[in-house]
């Protein structure tokens, strides 16, 4: 009897774990698929031109996503995380729908703002949920299933682009995001709330079920001795004025400097401008998103690295690792290009190295690592605001750098940018370095304690 059980509750945290996961298939399409459509939005809209509408049309989902990621964290307090996986698959559909649809530039952009608050939601309920209902073992594991589905809609967005591109049938590309945004609701509609969030309501008896459901047997025990620490901890119902107490200070500065570094590395230059910038160096259209695609299929293909090591090699390790990779990279790049200029075989073999250096750095460690940290940095009261604070933040450096971009790189030239990402890299090496705690293999209540634990501000009972 009891070896069925054990597959069972094995598999059904993997399906909740993944079916949440298609909110992070969203994020990566819509913030993937602009770059390709970019080149299409001529006809009766006829942007294709204008680099300010192209701008507005690009940097809306951000703001959008800035607004999504602010509001979620308290939402999710309030209505639960299944609950609101639900609203962001609702937001994503009407978005992606009326963007295809757009009459007009102004639609287009409200659309884009619209599909950003899907984003943005969803970049704070995914990973929350899955940290949430994944037993400690395997949590990083399947956290970083987060960025794998990010990296795979992206690289499905360039896909989709491909191949519609000899149409130029952009109200396809945007509009087809309302297939996985379909799929993300049903599918959530037959998934458990998270045990945490249940608890954090007092409603231990469900939470105990979903318990039941989604770990093997010998693993209950523990993770009931958790809940119970969890429902001591929501007695002290908290909210945004709780990110003020001075224990939870240091564990919301890291979680914000991992989110603006993650995007000071300059990662977005490449996932949104490749195809642009490549048509301004002279390829074709159709070949720089074919380009695209395989730059996609790095980064997906490194992340499986993250899938498969973040609960055995350690999240600050690859951190380092990854740091150390895309300072290296982006520092010969940028010293190459300052010092011989762009021509030439050898240079564009060294070139095409280091960016998939690069890539892979990014691919295999930063990018799923902050994703899967965020939530483990906070407390269970706490952890809806914090992390959409810290998520926020990621959007607002993203948003900067996205915008900043095109201006530096018109002004100092592609050489001295490089080297300014670079820098960065360095600077994140040396965060993670002096600040970073190790996540792997602690329980979310373990590391809640370790925060307490610091200052003054013992829990009563926790010698
Ligand atoms: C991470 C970043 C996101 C970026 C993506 C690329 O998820 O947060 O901004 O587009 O990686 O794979």
């Amino acid at each position: 009897m009891t070896e069925p059980i054990r597959r069972r509750s094995g598999r059904s945290v993997y399906l909740a774990a993944t079916i949440c996961a298609i909110g992070a298939l969203l994020f990566g399409y819509d913030t993937g698929v602009i770059s390709g459509a970019l080149l299409y939005l001529k006809g009766p809209l006829g942007i294709a031109d204008n680099a300010f509408l192209q701008g507005l049309v690009t940097s809306g989902l951000l703001v959008g996503a800035m607004v999504g990621a602010l509001t979620s964290g308290s939402l999710a307090a309030r209505l639960g995380r299944r609950k609101m996986a639900l609203v962001a698959a609702c937001v994503f559909a009407v978005g992606s729908l009326a963007a295809a649809l757009s009459p007009d530039v102004a639609t287009l952009v409200v659309s884009r703002f619209v599909i950003g608050i899907g984003v943005g939601l969803a970049s704070v309920i995914v990973p929350m949920y899955i940290a949430e209902i994944s037993p400690t073992r395997i949590r990083g594991t399947l956290t970083s299933l987060n960025q794998l589905l990010i990296t795979a809609g992206i690289l499905l967005a360039y896909i989709v682009d491909y191949a519609l591109a000899p149409w130029e049938a952009w109200r396809w590309m945007l509009g087809l995001g309302v297939v996985p945004a379909v799929a993300l609701f049903v599918g959530m509609l037959f998934m458990p709330e998270t045990p945490r969030w249940l608890a954090s309501r007092n409603r231990m008896d469900e939470a105990r079920q979903v318990l039941e459901r989604t770990r093997r047997p010998d693993e209950i025990d523990e993770a009931l001795d958790e809940i119970n620490t969890a429902e001591q901890q929501a007695r002290q119902e908290a909210g945004w004025r709780d990110l003020t107490a001075k224990w939870i200070r240091p564990a919301l500065s890291i979680g914000i400097g991992l989110a603006v570094l993650q995007q000071f590395v300059g990662i977005n230059t490449i996932i949104y401008y490749a195809p642009t910038t490549l048509t301004q160096l002279g390829m074709g259209e159709s070949a720089s998103i074919a380009a695209q695609v395989g730059i996609g299929t790095v980064m997906l293909l490194f992340t499986l690295v993250a899938v498969r090591y973040t609960d055995r090699i350690g999240r600050k390790r690859l951190l380092l690792a990854g740091s150390l990779g895309m300072s290296l990279s982006l520092g010969v790049l940028g010293a190459l290009t300052l010092i011989v200029g762009a021509s030439g075989t050898t240079v564009a073999v060294i070139t095409i190295i280091c960016l998939a250096t690069y890539i892979a750095s990014f691919g295999a460690t930063w990018g799923p690592i902050v994703w899967v940290m965020l939530p483990e940095l906070y407390p269970l009261r706490i952890r809806g605001p914090a992390e959409g604070l810290a998520t926020w933040s990621n959007w607002a450096a993203n948003f900067v750098v996205s915008l900043a971009f095109p201006v530096v790189l018109a002004t100092i030239g592609q050489g001295l940018s490089m080297l300014i990402f670079a820098a960065f890299g360095v600077v994140s090496f040396f965060f993670v370095r002096a600040l970073v705690p190790e996540t792997t293999g602690r329980s979310l209540e373990q590391l809640e304690n370790d925060l307490r634990e610091t200052p003054q501000e013992k829990v009563s009972g926790q010698a």
